[in-house]
């Protein structure tokens, strides 16, 4: 099947090219942008990353994408604290198809994502959340969880619809949460568990919509 993606019509994958193209999209230290860098390194994504963008322009996912030899840009998002401008939204798209890009990967994104981008990659934008959803939506999920007691937590990688943290579950995984686990230790096992979820769960999703 020619790949279906929104930036490329009638696009077939080249032999050279391993898998569909994917634009990350991250605001902070990149570490599951770069689980997925070394898997596409490895040779076992099954997918490229062409573009790494940011919110933020000190995040370290833009060093981590350079040194990776993935083109990089900080886009500025405008005044508001949770979500772009749809102006902003709209060049953060300019340069998805640019890069035609067949799928979108949010890795530690820390905006809400909104019509621009969701109607340019419709059921093709993916998110890793730091909780077993439909448990724990939005920020430090991890906090939330110890705070709730749970003997449990993890990690899911969802599709992003127009809600927050509430599309199509696509793969979780477990931890416990220990006695004596603060924010940050119990963060860090998600974390492990993050980098073997995502480049599992991207893996798949791109030999799906390769058909
Ligand atoms: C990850 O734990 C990710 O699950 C979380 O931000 C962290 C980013 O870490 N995302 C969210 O909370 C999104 N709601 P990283 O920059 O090292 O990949």
């Amino acid at each position: 099947m020619n790949n279906p993606g929104p930036s490329r019509p009638g696009f077939s994958f080249a032999p050279e090219i391993p898998g569909p193209r994917f634009g990350v999209l991250g605001s902070g230290k990149g570490s599951n942008f770069r689980a997925l860098a070394e898997a596409w390194k490895e040779g076992t994504l099954g997918a490229t990353p062409a573009i790494v963008l940011s919110d933020i322009e000190t995040a370290g996912i833009l060093p981590l994408g350079r040194e990776f030899g993935i083109p990089t840009h900080f886009l500025p998002p405008g005044p508001f604290r949770t979500k772009m401008t749809p102006e902003a939204e709209e060049e953060l798209v300019r340069h998805l198809r640019e890069a035609r890009v067949d799928f979108v990967v949010l890795a530690g994104f820390m905006r809400v994502i909104k019509a621009p981008l969701l109607e340019a990659f419709p059921g093709r934008i993916l998110n890793i959340h730091p909780s077993l959803l439909p448990a724990f939506r939005g920020l430090e999920a991890w906090r939330q969880a110890l705070e709730a007691g749970v003997p449990e937590a993890g990690c899911t990688v969802h599709l992003v619809d127009a809600g927050v943290d509430t599309g199509k579950i696509l793969g979780q995984s477990r931890v416990p949460v220990l006695s004596g686990d603060t924010a940050e230790s119990l963060h860090a096992r998600i974390q492990v568990a993050e980098h073997e979820l995502y480049p599992r769960i991207v893996r798949e999703f791109a030999k799906q919509i390769q058909g």
